[in-house]
């Protein structure tokens, strides 16, 4: 695989940030987007553009087949049933959001409970937290060991009669742990439990096949696939799109409205109320096409090898202590500096033209039982290199000599 060839693909990086070239290492909070994302936002709206779904006219109908093109590439990409499975939202947090709500709405009373882990980003625990409040759920978190794995046996101690669903991330945005959410499926499921996998990690560095790990919900978010903001997938069992209520009310989701009567559109548009991210939705087709054509298995190993040589020249620098050590581990590596505040490295590495993120990375429950405010965490993407962990790892000794570490 030919990553300056991939990279040459990202217009970004032909720009200098802070006049040197960027080493972008922050893409679990957003991947950046490459040309044919960028190229077919500006065509569409330039050329194409028209709401979908409503009019008749040839723009309005080109804008809805291409719509749905994207459904259908989807579909094709996390292996769903029907493209009648796949939802489109604003991001993972709306997509987790509908299914706590019309779930909790339909299924969850007084003393029930709802099981997630210790890793879960806020997106996945704040949704779940307004059960608690409006319906006086009870929220449960399977805990983590000192390296940052789920353990399966606690997580299973903690399944009982009143538990009514479970929602895990498949993927720690800190850790970087790769949760076995196949064994927690299986176990959930024997117990008639569904299960809400968190894929927004997941989703730009494993392969995803839904079908395989017969999730009930699966959570994505298009930007940190390399695709424009404001597009999130829920995947989820036609059993349980057709059985819940709508979520949010509006055109596009009706059927028949009558003073005294209404009804609700087929899947999926029942869940897609109002005018929906037509640019950005068809946009992210061309995404879906750029995964495809470097290859998820490609991407995997690239990542893998990448983040190994990060680790092991990370772990050779005096005071940088690497946040967890799960069994199996994707792209994201979070560390601190002894002495240092983490958005202190993050503004010294800046100056170096280094992008990380550093805080708690919207983990407060993780960093609370890592005892810990704060991290600095670096996550890969497709286009980064060798050469980018090297120049990290000189930035990382720039910061040191900064505040005269030994
Ligand atoms: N969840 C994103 C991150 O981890 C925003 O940075």
């Amino acid at each position: 695989m030919n990553i300056e060839n991939i990279k040459s693909q990202f217009p970004i990086f032909s720009k200098k940030i802070n006049g040197k070239q960027l080493v972008y290492l922050d893409s679990s909070n957003s991947s950046q987007k490459p040309a044919s994302v960028i190229n077919r936002l500006d065509s569409f709206y330039k050329n194409e553009f028209s709401n979908i779904g409503r009019s008749i006219h040839s723009l309005s109908v080109n804008a809805t087949n291409k719509f749905d093109e994207t459904r259908m590439s989807v579909k094709k990409f996390i292996n769903a049933n029907s493209k009648e499975e796949i939802i489109f939202t604003k991001n993972a947090t709306e997509s987790i959001n509908l299914v706590a709500s019309t779930f909790g709405q339909q299924n969850i009373k007084t003393g029930d409970e709802i099981l997630i882990t210790e890793l879960e980003h806020h997106s996945n625990y704040v949704p779940w937290h307004y059960l608690r409040e409006n319906k006086g759920a009870v929220i449960k978190f399977a805990p983590i060991n000192d390296d940052g794995d789920i353990v399966i046996s606690e997580l299973e101690k903690l399944i009982n009669s009143k538990t009514k669903i479970i929602a895990v991330t498949h993927l720690s945005n800190v850790t970087g742990t790769i949760v076995p959410v196949k064994e927690i499926i299986d176990i959930a499921h024997k117990k008639n439990i569904p299960v809400l996998v968190d894929g927004c990690q997941s989703a730009p560095h494993l392969k995803i096949d839904v079908k395989d790990l017969d999730c009930d919900f699966y959570a994505i978010s298009g930007h940190k696939v390399y695709g424009p903001t404001g597009v999130g997938i829920l995947y989820a069992k036609k059993k349980w799109l057709e059985q819940l209520p709508p979520y949010m009310g509006g055109g596009g989701m009706i059927s028949e409205v009558k003073k005294d009567k209404i009804t609700y559109a087929q899947l999926p548009e029942k869940y897609e109320a109002g005018t929906m991210p037509t640019a950005e939705v068809i946009a992210f087709n061309e995404s879906i096409k750029f995964m495809e054509s470097v290859g998820i298995e490609n991407l995997v190993s690239h990542e893998r090898e990448l983040t190994n040589y990060a680790l092991e020249k990370l772990k050779t620098i005096n005071s940088v202590c690497i946040v967890g050590n799960p069994k199996n581990k994707a792209g994201v590596i979070s560390f601190t500096i002894k002495g240092v505040h983490p958005h202190d490295i993050a503004t010294i590495l800046d100056e170096d033209a280094v992008a990380i993120r550093a805080g708690h990375h919207c983990c407060q429950i993780l960093h609370e039982k890592l005892k810990l405010n704060a991290t600095a965490r670096v996550s890969f993407g497709i286009y980064n290199t060798k050469e980018d962990v090297d120049i990290l790892c000189k930035a990382i000794e720039n910061c040191r000599k900064v505040f005269n570490l030994k």
